[in-house]
This record gives C-alpha cells, sequence and structure tokens, in this order.
C-alpha cells in the first residue's frame, strides 16, 4: 500500500548526512539527530580509525595502499548502540543521551581508536583510493535501514542520493577549542596550541587528498557552527528537514 499525504515520512529509509571538517560539531549534532529521529548513528571516522588501529596491530604500514585495501575485504565492523535514559544524562549539556560503541570481530575498540596517534593514522589511511573504496560497500550495508551518517564525503560519495545533506563548519580556532575540551574531559592532557596544529594537519590532507577528498556537495545545507551553539545548529537542522517533509 503507498501513502501519498504530503505529509507521509519518505518511503525508502530516512538517510541524513553531516560532512565537515574534524571539530565542527558533528558528532554530536549527529547523536542529536539520531535521537530526534530515532535512527541508528553511522561513525564513518570511526570505520577509517579502526583500519588504522588494525592495521597498527597487523603491522601493516600506513602507507601501504594495497595490502590496506585488502585488510578491507574481511572487515567485521559493528556499532552497538546504547541509550541511557537516566537524568544526569538527559541534561541538556550537549551530551545526549546515545552512546555508541565500536566492535571489532567481536572486540570493543572504542578507546583504543580514539588517541591523538590513532587519529593521524586515520587521516593517512584514508588518502588511499583502495581504502575508500574498500570501505564504501561496508558503509552502504551499515547505512541499510537508514541512519544519520557522519564523515568527510557521504554526501559527495557515499550516499549521493541522501535528500538531507549538511555540511557543518567552523573557524579552525572554535573547532580546535572544540576538540581541546573534550580531550580534556577525559584524561588527555595536551596543550591547546598542539591540538590546533593537530586539527590544521588533518584538515590540509583531509581536503588536499585526491580520492574523495573534504568538500561539501553542492546540495548540501552549510553551517557555520563558529557562532552558533551546537542546539541551535541541531534546532536549524531538523527544521529544515521538517520542513521538507511538510
Ligand atoms: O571524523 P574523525 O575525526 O573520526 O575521522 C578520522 C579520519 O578519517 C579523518 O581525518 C579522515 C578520515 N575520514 C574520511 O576520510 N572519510 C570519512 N567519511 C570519515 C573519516
Amino acid at each position: 500500500m503507498t501513502d501519498d499525504t504530503p505529509t507521509s515520512k519518505p518511503s525508502s529509509p530516512r538517510l541524513i548526512v553531516i560532512d565537515g571538517p574534524a571539530g565542527a560539531g558533528k558528532s554530536t549534532v549527529a547523536r542529536r539527530l539520531a535521537e530526534h529521529f530515532e535512527l541508528p548513528l553511522l561513525d564513518t571516522g570511526a570505520i577509517y580509525r579502526t583500519l588504522a588501529l588494525v592495521a597498527r596491530r597487523r603491522g601493516i604500514p600506513w602507507t601501504d595502499g594495497a595490502a590496506l585495501g585488502r585488510l578491507t575485504v574481511d572487515f567485521p565492523i559493528s556499532f552497538k548502540t546504547l541509550r541511557d535514559d537516566s537524568a544526569a544524562a538527559s541534561s541538556d549539556d550537549g551530551s545526549g543521551t546515545v552512546r555508541q560503541q565500536v566492535h571489532f570481530a567481536g572486540e570493543d575498540v572504542s578507546v583504543a581508536i580514539r588517541t591523538p596517534a590513532i587519529s593521524e593514522g586515520s587521516s593517512r589511511v584514508s588518502l588511499h583510493p583502495e581504502v575508500r573504496e574498500g570501505l564504501l560497500g561496508i558503509q552502504r550495508a551499515l547505512a541499510a535501514g537508514g541512519c544519520v551518517a557522519e564523515g568527510r564525503d557521504m554526501g559527495t560519495v557515499v550516499f549521493p542520493e541522501a535528500r538531507d545533506k549538511f555540511f557543518l563548519t567552523a573557524s579552525l580556532e572554535a573547532r580546535a577549542q572544540r576538540r581541546h575540551a573534550e580531550l580534556a574531559s577525559g584524561d588527555a592532557e595536551v596543550e591547546l596550541e598542539e591540538v590546533l596544529r593537530d586539527v590544521e594537519r588533518r584538515d590540509q590532507r583531509d581536503q588536499s587528498r585526491a580520492a574523495a577528498p573534504l568538500v561539501q556537495a553542492a546540495d548540501a545545507v552549510v553551517l557555520d557552527s563558529s557562532h552558533l551553539d551546537i542546539a541551535e545548529v541541531v534546532r536549524r537542522i531538523i527544521e529544515i528537514i521538517e520542513t521538507r517533509e511538510a
């Protein structure tokens, strides 16, 4: 049975894609949207991170595109979403109530993939066309039932057919400050200056690579979060999507 009332939800699985550079707030925005629309999250950066981690453990250099490409052929990655409904978790501090674990071959690698070394490795492995090609099918399969997908090339390469594409950006300083605050809320002790240099180096590499560089899709809505708080960015995105569906 088809439902052609104008307010009906899209008949194909709902796909919302968020691209943008490191520290623009994509993860928080994607998490909030996933909560709002009751969709799974697809953090594609976590897939590149896991590849970098597994390669390092197996002694495969981050520069060896062919070997890294072979590694993607059998790549048992999965995501597990945990909901925390406690009052503390739902406080309005931007943290949201959904947390995600990343598993590889049954092991929870969520913490191991967030180190500075693996951040650097993920950016390096992502340069290789063999890697990008190998991870394409994995990302599409994980998104098959609909999701909020975040990364660098969601709207341009992985899901070009998505209707709801957003490109989230912010000044280098604002993004470095956000990353620094995130790291400081964990155990890591890092200088703001070091985070700024790290973000700048990754930006440069992500934007200048030949294969699927970080660029905004022509049909993406661009939102600059330098002077907008994350809650406002989320509110605007929800409004845009709901207006399209009204
Ligand atoms: O979003 P993140 O910081 O976890 O991503 C880590 C690296 O992975 C990033 O520097 C570039 C790469 N990446 C990519 O090339 N394409 C994506 N869709 C997602 C991440």
